[in-house]
């Protein structure tokens, strides 16, 4: 059996914090405000597989509420969503990302972040993939005021 899910995450963009996406530490002046590492890519894709096995959402498994999520690193919200899959019986197909960003620029950075959210989800690197996009200048994210995820992914119960 194949479940799909989705997943979609935001955050502000403030001076003061690192701007970490899909694991990764981007050279920026500005970085993404949260409670946890604030990592939008990770969040949309733990939102994305919670959704395929329809176990509700980040924020209701880790709330920004518990000090214990406090600057936390999301490779673990990621984590224990694979590890909710597994026990569900399913395993990561695919996985695909969409960011929209207007700044700074993401390219460069794609081979490395692909590989980093496939050691999260335990998959070949091929099997995620990674693609960025500007919003032309248009609305909050034209304007550079915060930084916009989505994701997708394939879950399976048959075994490789
Ligand atoms: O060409 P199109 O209007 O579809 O896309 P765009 O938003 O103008 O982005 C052009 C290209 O820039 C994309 O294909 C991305 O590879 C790259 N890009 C990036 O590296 N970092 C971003 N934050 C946004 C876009
Ligand atoms: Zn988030």
């Amino acid at each position: 059996m194949n479940r799909i899910g989705m997943g979609y995450d935001s955050h502000r963009l403030v001076s003061g914090r690192p701007l970490i996406l899909g694991g990764l530490q981007i050279e920026h002046d500005l970085g993404l405000a949260g409670h946890s590492d604030a990592d939008a890519v990770l969040h949309a894709i733990t939102d994305a597989i919670l959704g395929a096995i329809a176990a509700g959402d980040i924020g209701e498994l880790f709330p920004d509420t518990d000090p214990q999520w406090a600057g936390a690193d999301s490779q673990v919200f990621l984590r224990r969503a694979v590890s909710l899959a597994a026990q569900s019986g399913c395993r990561v197909v695919n996985c695909d990302v969409t960011i929209i960003a207007q700044q700074p620029k993401l390219s460069p950075y794609k081979p490395q972040m692909q590989a980093s959210i496939a050691k999260a989800l335990g998959v070949d690197t091929a099997a995620v993939s990674v693609k960025a996009k500007t919003n032309e200048g248009m609305d909050a994210i034209g304007r550079g005021e915060g930084i916009a995820v989505m994701a997708a992914v394939l879950l399976t119960t048959e075994t490789l």
